[in-house]
Order: C-alpha cells, then structure tokens, then sequence
C-alpha cells in the first residue's frame, strides 16, 4: 500500500486506490479529504447514479464543510448514511443531523436524493428498510455503493462495526441493528449499521481519521498482521481503501 505525505494545497488527480495519505493537520485533512471525494464523483460519467455513504463521528463534519464549497456536479449523487443512531433525525446524536448541518444542507440537492435511515421505526425494521432501499437503488442484488466514506473508533469499530460483536461476522445481511456505547459517554445506544459484505462490495472506500488517539488502531489496521479482531482492518472492497489521515493518526505508521 503506497503511503504518501501530502500537504493538501494541490489535491492530485491520479489518486488510486489503496492510498494512505498523510496530511500535515486537519484542517489540510479536511482539504484532501473533501478534494479525493470531489475528485470521485466528478469523475463518474453521465448518466451514472453515483452512490456516496456518509460516515457519522465528528471527525468529518470539517470535510462536509470543506466539500460543501468544492466545484461538484450533485445532480446525480445519491447520499445514503454508512451507520446511523436509533435517535430522531434533529437528535444531536444523529449522524443524519451532522451531515445535513455541514453538507447536505449547503448543496443543491433535491430531498429524493437523500436518504436518511427511518428511525421513527424500530431498529430491527429500520435496518430492514434500509436494506431494501439499498437494494432498489443498486444495481444488482449485491449493490455496489461508488463510495463508501468510514470513520475509525479508537477500540477500531467501523460504521457501528464493533470489535467481538456478532454483527461483524454477518456474510448475508446488508445492513443490521447493533447496540453500542457512543465514545462521548452514556449508555449503550441502538444503531444502524452497513455490514461487511455490503462495505466489501464498494467500488471503493475512504477511511478520514485523525489524531492521536487513533494512532495505534490505524496501524492495527494497516499492519500487515492485521488482527481480524479489528473490524477496520476487515474493509476490502474490490476497489481499494484509501486511508485519509492527519499526522497525529499516521504517527505508528
Ligand atoms: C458513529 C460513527 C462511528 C465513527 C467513529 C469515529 O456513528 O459513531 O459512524 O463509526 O465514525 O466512532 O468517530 P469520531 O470521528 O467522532 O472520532
């Protein structure tokens, strides 16, 4: 896996899959980060739907923002969540709310573009719902997301992907209920989250994590003995991961 230093002032073209890019800080993280998304839908050819799953966490509120303000053709981008909170959607839980607040609210989109998780259902139905939504907007019976946008927890969860939870192992469902404590404190909280073989099926990934706190799990997930314990490190899409990080992140690299 290639591993390049960037300062993010001139986002490259070529950016291939299987990068790891290392930016000076975070706001330079939020620059790249915005510019590789940018750079993916833009490239995308009429009349293609391009599929792009939003990542929750507060680490890519400042890449929402940054792309928000990108030169990006949105007409034919559909925004799906990668895991979301059992919450109302005006919760500030909701990963839906801190997308919306920092993107999807600044952009021309229309609302049959966007698709929250119904959490006004139970989680088991939400998920289910969810599911068939996906199916009906993919392709084919596995579809295909363009882009799947990841977030990194410190225990190396991934969407609501927990370390030794059942959810992880799941090779049929595409999209699940889980329970799961949020970093900030409180109890456990009912999620929503897309499954291994729906993220392994992307035509890519992108993880955005940064700062020092996640050192350690980046490079359990990047190591070449990734432990299978590190649901991060279970992310393979046929289209590659590209790893977009600030230094602090890529410091045990
Ligand atoms: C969630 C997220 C979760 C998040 C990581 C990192 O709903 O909590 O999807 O997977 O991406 O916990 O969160 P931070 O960006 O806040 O560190």
């Amino acid at each position: 896996m290639k591993k390049q230093c960037f300062s993010a002032q001139a986002p490259r073209a070529d950016m291939a899959s299987g990068d790891v890019v290392i930016c000076d800080d975070q706001d330079r993280l939020a620059q790249r980060a915005a510019a590789f998304v940018a750079e993916r839908i833009n490239q995308a050819r009429p009349p293609h739907r391009f599929l792009l799953a939003l990542t929750g966490g507060s680490t890519p509120a400042a890449t929402y923002r940054q792309l928000a303000t990108m030169d990006v053709d949105w007409s034919r981008t559909h925004f799906l969540l990668s895991d979301e909170r059992c919450v109302p959607l005006d919760d500030e839980n909701s990963n839906y709310r801190m997308a919306f607040e920092n993107l999807l609210g600044r952009i021309p989109v229309g609302e049959s573009q966007i698709h929250p998780v119904r959490t006004e259902l139970s989680p088991e139905a939400a998920a289910e719902d969810y599911e068939s939504l996906l199916r009906s907007l993919g392709d084919a019976e596995l579809p295909a997301i363009d882009l799947v946008l990841l977030g990194l927890g410190s225990d190396g969860h991934t969407a609501s992907l927990f370390p030794a939870q059942p959810e992880v192992e799941e090779h049929d469902r595409l999209v699940l209920a889980t329970r799961a404590a949020l970093a900030t404190g409180g109890g456990p909280m009912r999620r929503v989250t897309f499954t291994l073989p729906l993220i392994n099926a992307a035509r890519g990934a992108a993880f955005i994590a940064a700062g020092t706190e996640k050192a350690s799990t980046v490079s359990a997930a990047l190591g070449a003995g990734s432990r299978p314990s590190v649901p991060a490190a279970r992310v393979r899409p046929p289209g590659g991961v590209t790893w977009l990080l600030d230094k602090a992140a890529a410091a045990e690299l």
